[in-house]
Order: C-alpha cells, then sequence, then structure tokens
C-alpha cells in the first residue's frame, strides 16, 4: 500500500475507496505486484550465492489459491501443513516432489493419506517412522530436525525451535532417526528445520544453517547418506513497526551461503538442493486489512468502533503483535490517542489502546490495517455469528474477487438438527404453560 500526498491509500494503482465501494469491509486486499517483487529479491538473493536453490511457499500463511498461483508462477513449491493443504497445492496444479508435507502430530489416516499423495514426507518425529512403515517405505524421506535453538520476534509463541519447542526431532535423536529410516530401505533422503518464524536478523540465518549443518554433517557421514535437500525453513521477517529495519536479505543469504557451502566441504557432503519455505516475507506486508469506522464512543476513552476487530485480524490478540493503522484521507492531520477496537462482544477486541491515530478520524472513514497478508485472513473466525471478510487481489489498476465474503449460509454450513429438537415447542408463553 501506499499514501499519496492528500493522505489517500492505494494498494497498487486502486485507492482504497474504489475497493470498499465495489466489495465493502472489512477485505483483505493483496498487491500482486508486490508479492512478485518480494519472491524476487529473496530468490535472487540466494540463488546468485548458491545456485541450486529454490523456494516452497509455506501455504498455511494465506491459502487463498490465487496466492499460491502466484507464487507457483514464480516457481515456488508448496510447504503443507496438512493434508488439505497438500489438497490446496494439489488444486493448483502442484504434485508429486514439488509439495512438502511438513505435519506433526500426525493420525494414521493424516499419514496414509499423507504418502498416498505421493509428495514429500517430513517427519516430525523419530517416533512416526514405524507408523509410516506400517504403508510401506517411502522412496524419499525427509526429518524435521530441532536443531536445539528457535527464536521470533513474533515472541515465545512463534518459537519453533529448542527446548520449548514441542516440533521436530531431537538433536540427539538425528542421527537415529537416519540411521532407521536407512536400514528400513528409504533410499533418497531430504532434511527440514523451521526454528522461528518473523527474524529481521541476518545473523540468526547464519547461526541457525551452522546448527543443522553439524547434525547433518555427522549423519551424512556416519551413514554414508546424501541429502538430496536441504530446507532451512521460513522466518525470513518483515518489520511491523514503522521504525524497525527490514531484514537485509542480502545479508541473510550471505551467511546462509557462506556457512552452508563451509559446512557441506568440512563434511565432505555432496552439494544438495537449498531450499527454504517462507511465507510472511512474500505475501506479509503485500496484503492488508480493509475497514471502516461505524461507530464513535466518548466514554473512559475516545474509541473509534470499527469493523476489524479480533474475529478478522487474530493477532493482536494472539500475540499482542503490532499492526500499524493507517486512516484514508486523514494522514496529514494531527494525531492524537484513540482506542479502537472490532464488533466483538470480548474487551481484548479493544486491541488498540491510546495510539496516536489522526485527530479527525469519524464514522465512515477507512482504516487499513498493515503487513496482515500473513496469518490474517486464515486465522479470521466466526464468533460472535461475525463472518469471514472477502479477500481481494490488485494488479495495476484492475482489482479482482478472489474470496467472496461469507454468507449467512455459512454459520449453517455442515450443521445437522436431530428431530427431536426441529418439532416447534411454539410460543415463549405455551413452553411456560406446559412447564407449569
Ligand atoms: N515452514 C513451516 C513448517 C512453518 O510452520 C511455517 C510457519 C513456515 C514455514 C513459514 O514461516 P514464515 O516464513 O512465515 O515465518 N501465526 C504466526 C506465525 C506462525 C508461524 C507458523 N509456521 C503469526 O501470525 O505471526
Amino acid at each position: 500500500m501506499k499514501i499519496d500526498n492528500n493522505g489517500t491509500i492505494f494498494f497498487d494503482g486502486v485507492s482504497a475507496s474504489e475497493i470498499a465501494d465495489s466489495y465493502g469491509t472489512p477485505t483483505y486486499v493483496y498487491e500482486e505486484n508486490q508479492i512478485r517483487e518480494n519472491f524476487r529479491r529473496a530468490r535472487d538473493a540466494f540463488r546468485k550465492r548458491y545456485e541450486d536453490f529454490r523456494f516452497f511457499y509455506a501455504i498455511k500463511a494465506c491459502n487463498n489459491p490465487a496466492i499460491a498461483r502466484i507464487l507457483k508462477q514464480e516457481g515456488a513449491g508448496i510447504d503443507a501443513a496438512s493434508v488439505n493443504e497438500i489438497l490446496l497445492a494439489q488444486k493448483i496444479g502442484l504434485g508429486g516432489e514439488d509439495i512438502m508435507f511438513s505435519g506433526n502430530y500426525l493420525s494414521d489416516d493424516d499419514i496414509k493419506q499423507g504418502l498416498e499423495s505421493g509428495v514429500i514426507f517430513n517427519l516430525d518425529d523419530i517416533s512416526l517412522l514405524p507408523r509410516v512403515l506400517n504403508y510401506g517405505v517411502p522412496e524419499l524421506l525427509s526429518f524435521r530436525v530441532n536443531p536445539g535453538y528457535g527464536r521470533s520476534n513474533v515472541g515465545e509463541f512463534v518459537t519453533n525451535a529448542g527446548p520449548k519447542a514441542k516440533f521436530g526431532v531431537h538433536p540427539d535423536h538425528v542421527l537415529e532417526a537416519y540411521r532407521q529410516a536407512r536400514d528400513a530401505g528409504v533410499k533418497r533422503f531430504g532434511a527440514h528445520m523451521m526454528p522461528g518464524s518473523c527474524i529481521t536478523d541476518p545473523e540468526y540465518f547464519g547461526y541457525i544453517t551452522e546448527l543443522l549443518m553439524d547434525l547433518l554433517g555427522q549423519a551424512g557421514r556416519d551413514l554414508g547418506i546424501h541429502f538430496e535437500f536441504i530446507d532451512l525453513g521460513g522466518g525470513l521477517g518483515i518489520p511491523y513497526d514503522p521504525d524497525e529495519q527490514p531484514l537485509d536479505i542480502e545479508a541473510a543469504a550471505d551467511n546462509v551461503a557462506n556457512v552452508f557451502k563451509k559446512k557441506l566441504k568440512e563434511y565432505n557432503l555432496e552439494p544438495p538442493t537449498l531450499m527454504m519455505e517462507p511465507a510472511r516475507y512474500f505475501v506479509g506486508e503485500a496484503g492488508s486489512l480493509l475497514g471502516r469506522v461505524h461507530s464513535i464512543k466518548h466514554s473512559y476513552k475516545e474509541i473509534i468502533g470499527t469493523d476489524i476487530g479480533m474475529n478478522v485480524m487474530a493477532r493482536p490478540v494472539m500475540y499482542d503483535a503490532y499492526h500499524h493503522i493507517y486512516v484514508d484521507g486523514r494522514e496529514n492531520e494531527e494525531k492524537r490517542p484513540l482506542g479502537m477496537c472490532g464488533q466483538i462482544c470480548e474487551n481484548s477486541d479493544f486491541w488498540v489502546k491510546d495510539r496516536p491515530l489522526p485527530e479527525g478520524t469519524d464514522i465512515g472513514d477507512l482504516v487499513v490495517v498493515e503487513n496482515a497478508g500473513a496469518y490474517g485472513y486464515v486465522m479470521s473466525f466466526q464468533y460472535n455469528g461475525r463472518l469471514r471478510p472477502a479477500e481481494v487481489l490488485v494488479k495495476g489498476n484492475e482489482h479482482f474477487l478472489i474470496r467472496e465474503r461469507e454468507k449467512f449460509e455459512a454459520l449453517l454450513e455442515g450443521v445437522h438438527v436431530p428431530d427431536h429438537l426441529t418439532c416447534d415447542g411454539g410460543s415463549f408463553s405455551q413452553a411456560k404453560e406446559r412447564y407449569h
């Protein structure tokens, strides 16, 4: 998004008011050109330092097939967290080794369907191996390694490795995991980790690469196995606070490539495909949430009531995450501390407190939450009978509805009411008579 000199907000070449007039609010808006730019910037940074490099897109961050197709066109595979995400990836025309299944704590059904789908199976624990082998020996197998350390700008909640994390093969079990897989007849191997999300410190990426490579180097050397790919996970961060520095992607790629190549040599490993599977870096900043002010209350504080509640943007309430907010046409005004909330019957929905916002903010104004493209729509929910927002893609001066706003019927989809509850009890007074 950008703001012109008059304070008017644009998504690429389309104004916020045109989107609101066309589709209503709240609406997630994604900028196609920005997604492509983000992808290419990162891909080029890594590829120029290590040619055999590929991105998979973690579809969990924004699962709209139109968005996933943009990344597919750019050459990304898909990282799927569940069987349904595998199906989504297949719907956009990917399959086989272009999809990696990194589920955790899987049921037998998950394992069976995951194997049948023919995608790369990435096991979150050594204990899953015998369960997988019950269905046959996969030709290619990967383990998600917990390298013993993780970190995240989103806070402890999103630290995905180290002693407190629920993910990955314990570092002490890595050698044994690959040994058991090899002895069971697996012929081709890959390796994976995902230690943290939203990191803007380039040093971190070199550090985790070193941790992983020391574990894999040992396994490769002791077991005589070749890793066809090594996937360093996602985690390429974006700044949410306007004062925060963006990730220096060239420095991150430099750190990764230097360590990676050094460790390949040190352990005498045949060079694998180097992979990463970010999501936020591609779609986070390229997506915004557009809402409207519906009501203003002057109480203990002045509270601006919008249709952007925790139900459509859960991150602030779940993780205390910061998202900057702009008011269309008013960014040139003086700011004063205001509160902002959504329409949900929970006080946690009062998610913006004492934030400097344009002083004239008024009913009918459009508000834009920035950096909402990753973990935004996908984490929205129907609490209080509020329906999920629409999703719109913008490209240049064109805009496309890529997901309709949910309709009332969605609240009843799949609902069954047993017969004994459908016979009408009559009016309240009839019911009262019966009761007495
Ligand atoms: N790969 C795996 C296995 C993952 O679990 C994730 C994200 C990614 C890749 C992509 O990570 P990214 O590049 O986007 O950091 N809901 C939280 C983020 C949770 C991250 C979950 N895993 C948030 O709103 O910040």
